[in-house]
């Protein structure tokens, strides 16, 4: 009943408390020793609460933490790439105890969830820096925060009592039970998701329109958790949205939903995360284009594509739609790939994400080819602000 892909591991969790438990546990919360999660950990206890990653049911223990670094697998079985950790410091570890329950909480000290503390163990960051993002760079991003990250882990099912609060979005919250409804309801029976954490320009685009030329509908699923500092905040990047699928997309084929979850910039082990993500929100099929999720050049361009052929496609469940480097090119007269077109660099219209930045800092539209002038519009507007 809860769609037609079912969800990674074959049930969609629910960490929620409802009535009494919630209740109850609130009560109890009272009295149990605080930690304080970071805006990451409180976007990857939502993901946890409501399912988006099924099948964990809580922050990792050190056997799944290390078989998921040593085998992209979680120690029962399942396809996982990504750690997902809750860290302290060596000192709040040590008034710590397993089997203890302990309250987390946000920064502003409500109690969000209770913690069943089943292990208390080390952080290894160096071979997560190196086996999850490929390299021990603090310059990376991911590991740049991972680095940050407290000394010891606990891991341990959650009980979650009140969801975060969020001041934005919340027309397109949508949770994976919501989002496979809505998929029902609309009578698609084959969706791709579309991972994004930048504006959408005609490359993205024209990768959206030739997946959704062959399923019944896409879901647009930009992320809206914690990204870099120089990536174009989300509330920039949702008007943008807006505005293209407004004037763009066929209303009854596209749904608009934003993906709490916060970047990593892990590239194919990422790859492999966002498409688990999107089964469990009900997904048939996810697209993967060039240099997915990746930074700097930390990546071979189709690493996150080469990766989904080290797994038995049945063990990922959603299909992977794997495109090429797209752009416009003025001799076809329209949008193309490497893989479609037969002209040269000198008809394609390809512009580096520093140029565009440059470009739209100064009030000036890059072509129409590259980006649409709605979107570019709204762009520029918001760079204005930031000036
Ligand atoms: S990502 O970090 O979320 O992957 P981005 O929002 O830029 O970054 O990309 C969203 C999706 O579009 C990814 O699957 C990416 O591989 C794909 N993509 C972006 N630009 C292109 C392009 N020019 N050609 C093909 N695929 C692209």
């Amino acid at each position: 009943m809860e769609g037609l892909i079912a969800a990674h591991g074959g049930r969609l969790i629910n960490r929620m408390l409802e009535g009494k438990e919630r209740i109850d546990a609130e009560k109890r919360a009272k009295e149990l020793k605080k930690i304080e999660l970071t805006d990451r950990e409180i976007s990857d206890l939502e993901m946890i609460a409501i399912g988006a990653f099924s099948p964990l049911e809580g922050f990792m223990c050190r056997e799944d933490y290390h078989c998921v670094m040593d085998t992209m697998t979680l120690t029962g079985g399942a396809v996982w790439t990504i750690p997902i950790t809750l860290s302290v410091s060596s000192g709040e570890a040590g008034g710590l105890k397993e089997g203890m329950e302990v309250a987390l909480t946000d920064g502003d000290g409500g109690v969000l969830a209770i913690l069943c503390i089943e292990e208390i163990f080390g952080h290894d960051k160096e071979k997560e820096a190196l086996q999850v993002y490929g390299t021990a760079e603090d310059a990376h991003p991911g590991v740049k925060k991972v680095y940050e990250m407290g000394e010891m882990l606990l891991g341990g099912k959650v009980s979650v009592i009140k969801r975060p609060v969020h001041a934005e979005f919340n027309d397109q919250r949508l949770d994976p039970v919501e989002t496979r409804r809505l998929f029902r309801e609309k009578g698609w029976k084959r969706v791709v998701g579309f991972q994004t954490r930048n504006p959408i320009h005609r490359a993205h685009e024209y990768i959206q329109k030739c997946a959704l030329e062959v399923v019944d509908g896409i879901l647009i699923h930009p992320l809206v958790g914690e990204t870099k500092g120089d990536d174009i905040p989300a509330s920039v990047r949702m008007r943008c949205y807006k505005a293209l699928i407004d004037n763009y997309y066929p209303a009854d084929r596209v749904a608009l939903v934003v993906n709490p979850a916060a970047m990593r910039y892990a590239g194919p082990k990422e790859a492999i995360f966002h498409a688990l993500i999107r089964k469990n929100y009900g997904c048939t099929h996810f697209i993967v284009g060039r240099d997915h999720a990746g930074v700097g050049s930390y990546y071979g361009t189709f690493d996150a594509q080469y990766i989904f052929d080290e797994f038995d496609p049945a063990s990922i469940g959603i299909t992977p739609m794997f495109f090429d480097y797209t752009f416009f090119c003025k001799s076809c007269g329209g949008m193309a790939s490497y893989k479609t077109c037969p002209h040269d660099s000198s008809s394609h219209i390809i512009l580096s994400g520093t140029k565009v930045r440059e470009m739209l800092r100064g009030g000036v539209c890059p072509p129409s080819e590259f980006s649409r002038p709605e979107v570019a519009r709204i762009l520029i507007e918001a760079m204005k602000g930031q000036s």
